[in-house]
């Protein structure tokens, strides 16, 4: 009680607060997310995320060294799938020569020991921009299923260490553990986007993409019949408890800002590691307002990023991952 406690002495200098803080954010908790386009030379800026680009697997290469000798030694790889290639069922997504499975050889080959997680979802492949097969206005199940266990089978082949299934496919998760258990991939690991909402947030990755769903008739015009109603909160727990059992060495809770409550609750009810995703509208936001100069763009990333890891984010995959790098110094 006040004035034998007084709390300000533990804020009196930088020395104590140092030594007091509870939450410091570090290289290993992050992990880079990538954007793979064909071509050669490529290093186009993404007109929505400033200072992020897509990538070609040259320019890869490159990246690949700079973020490893920066500590940064995670990455998620995502790909942008020439029109051509695109259909209802992401075939491309199988071609074992594909942009993701050379992409995935790329950085093995560059940095051996850098840890290569995929994302696995037909979305890029799809050319209705839909994570799942589309018949008569719905997106089948066990259909989609079936073509993602094929997918995480290729992505392991070609060198992957964790598939990250980022499409909200119920069942999805048991299936693909099967896989690649039948398959022999038995240290291939899963990261699990369990909780992944309906958010308006992704639009800027969507851009980098081009794989926003199409506005055509008998086409769902959003996700919202398969990622989550950002109004629910039981629903979490329930889809993260589910893809435990189903074999998740990793969750995710996505995007990250407006969630860290259905983080913190999941982080309480679960003992595998958690991991977040800062998604490209919640960078883009910051991106934004610091332009403007309304925002201290290094104080709000530094700001934000801590909070993600206080509400328990053991993993954290941000566009900021460099940025974190520079202002740590
Ligand atoms: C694809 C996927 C999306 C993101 C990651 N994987 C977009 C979506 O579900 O529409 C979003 C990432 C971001 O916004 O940064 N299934």
């Amino acid at each position: 009680m006040y004035p034998l406690i007084r709390n300000r002495r533990l804020r009196s200098s930088e020395a104590v607060r140092n030594m007091v803080r509870e939450t410091i954010i570090s290289p290993s908790d992050f992990l880079v997310p990538l954007f793979v386009v064909e071509g050669k030379g490529i290093k186009e800026e993404i007109a929505s995320m400033p200072n992020y680009y897509r990538l070609s697997l040259d320019n890869l290469t490159k990246e690949v060294k700079e973020l490893w000798k920066m500590g940064l030694h995670s990455v998620l790889l995502f790909v942008k799938v020439p029109d051509n290639l695109k259909d209802n069922s992401g075939s491309e997504a199988l071609n074992e020569n594909g942009l993701m499975q050379m992409a995935i050889k790329t950085v093995k080959n560059t940095c051996p020991d850098m840890l290569v997680m995929t994302d696995v979802a037909l979305d890029p492949y799809s050319s209705y921009g839909h994570d799942g097969i589309v018949s008569n206005g719905q997106i089948l199940n066990d259909e989609s299923v079936e073509v993602l266990a094929e997918m995480s089978i290729s992505h392991a082949k070609a060198g992957a260490d964790f598939v990250a299934p980022s499409d909200m496919m119920d069942g999805r998760i048991l299936s693909i553990r099967e896989a690649l258990e039948d398959e022999g991939y038995i240290n291939t690991g899963i990261m699990a986007y369990s909780a992944k909402y309906a958010s308006a947030f992704y639009g800027p990755f969507r851009d980098a993409l081009d794989s926003a769903p199409v506005d055509i008739k008998n086409v769902p015009k959003d996700k919202s019949t398969y990622q989550m109603d950002f109004a629910n909160r039981f629903e979490a727990i329930r889809e993260t408890q589910m893809d435990i059992e189903e074999g998740a060495d990793i969750v995710m809770v996505k995007p990250g800002l407006c969630y860290l409550d259905i983080v913190r609750e999941i982080k309480n009810e679960v003992d595998v590691p958690v991991a977040v995703y800062q998604v490209s509208g919640e960078y883009a936001m910051v991106k934004a307002a610091a332009e403007k100069g309304w925002l201290n763009h290094d104080a709000v990333v530094m700001e934000q990023l801590t909070a993600i890891k206080r509400a328990g984010a053991n993993v954290i995959a941000s566009y900021f991952a460099k940025d974190v790098i520079r202002i740590m110094g």
